[in-house]
């Protein structure tokens, strides 16, 4: 039998080649899984890269676009580790209003840690919270598609089968709660996510130009708005397309 050692070797460098991918282990993510789902969403938050060249302000971001899920808001959400070490994940909400909460419930403490300057790098961050503001995503009728999702992987543990493995489970667990249907947001930037929502079954609900990220891509992109349908009545529909 072959020593898994250097493929170990492999991963904890940073490594991830196709023999190591089934040391991977998809498992729930908690609360104390944190920082390291921080890590991820910072280093992957801008079509797959770092984060940092539009929203320099590293603990505001985390508080934003992993903190929902870490809590009641969130469900279902799911991480691929290997030898102790987060390479990815599948976070999501299942209840816009539970989410919604989060953000009413926190914005006071984050103004005021932003008035005493706890976010360092607050300022270069606002022109996209403000552009955001300005170009909003096109949602989905929340009775229909409640549900949310955000998938991402560090960028060497791409193309090895673990997106589809954390966004099938990720659908399974939803479905098994009862959740009739989810919705997200991407661009035609993404084009590896769009190829996994196609073949998932996701189908297109909104499509429209938007000059969000122009200043830090130099074009305006095409965003979309993807939904899935959970009911079981649609199941095997969808695994058919
Ligand atoms: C999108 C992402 C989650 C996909 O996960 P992954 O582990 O790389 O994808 P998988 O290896 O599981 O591949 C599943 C399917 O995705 C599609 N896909 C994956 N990589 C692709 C690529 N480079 N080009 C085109 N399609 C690709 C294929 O349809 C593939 O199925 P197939 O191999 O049977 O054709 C991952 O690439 C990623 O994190 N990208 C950067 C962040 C991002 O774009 N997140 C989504 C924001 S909306």
């Amino acid at each position: 039998m072959r020593s898994a050692a250097p493929e170990r070797r492999a991963v904890l460098a940073g490594h991830l080649d196709y023999r190591a991918a089934h040391l991977v282990q998809i498992r729930p993510s908690r609360p104390s899984d944190g920082a390291a789902l921080v890590e991820v969403a910072y280093a992957t938050g801008f079509f797959g890269c770092s984060a940092e060249i539009y929203f320099p302000a590293r603990a505001l971001f985390g508080a934003l676009w992993v903190g929902p899920y870490l809590g009641p808001a969130g469900a279902c959400g799911l991480l691929a580790e290997c030898e102790g070490r987060v390479l990815g994940y599948v976070l999501g909400s299942p209840n816009p209003q539970t989410y919604r909460g989060y953000f009413q419930k926190n914005l006071p403490g984050w103004l005021l840690a932003a008035a005493l300057g706890r976010y360092p790098g607050l300022m270069g961050s606002l022109r996209f919270l403000w552009r955001s503001l300005c170009y909003p995503s096109r949602r989905a009728p929340l009775d229909l598609y409640p549900a949310h999702l955000h998938i991402n992987l560090l960028p060497e543990a791409r193309g090895k089968g673990l997106g589809e493995r954390l966004l099938r489970a990720h659908l399974d667990c939803l479905r098994a709660r009862g959740v009739p249907g989810v919705q997200l947001s991407t661009t035609l930037e993404n084009s590896a996510a769009l190829r996994l929502y196609q073949k998932l079954g996701f189908r297109e609900y909104a499509r429209w130009e938007s000059p969000l990220w122009a200043p830090w891509l130099g074009r305006p992109t095409v965003h979309l708005t993807l939904v899935l349908s959970l009911k079981p009545k649609d199941f095997v529909k969808n695994t058919l397309i």
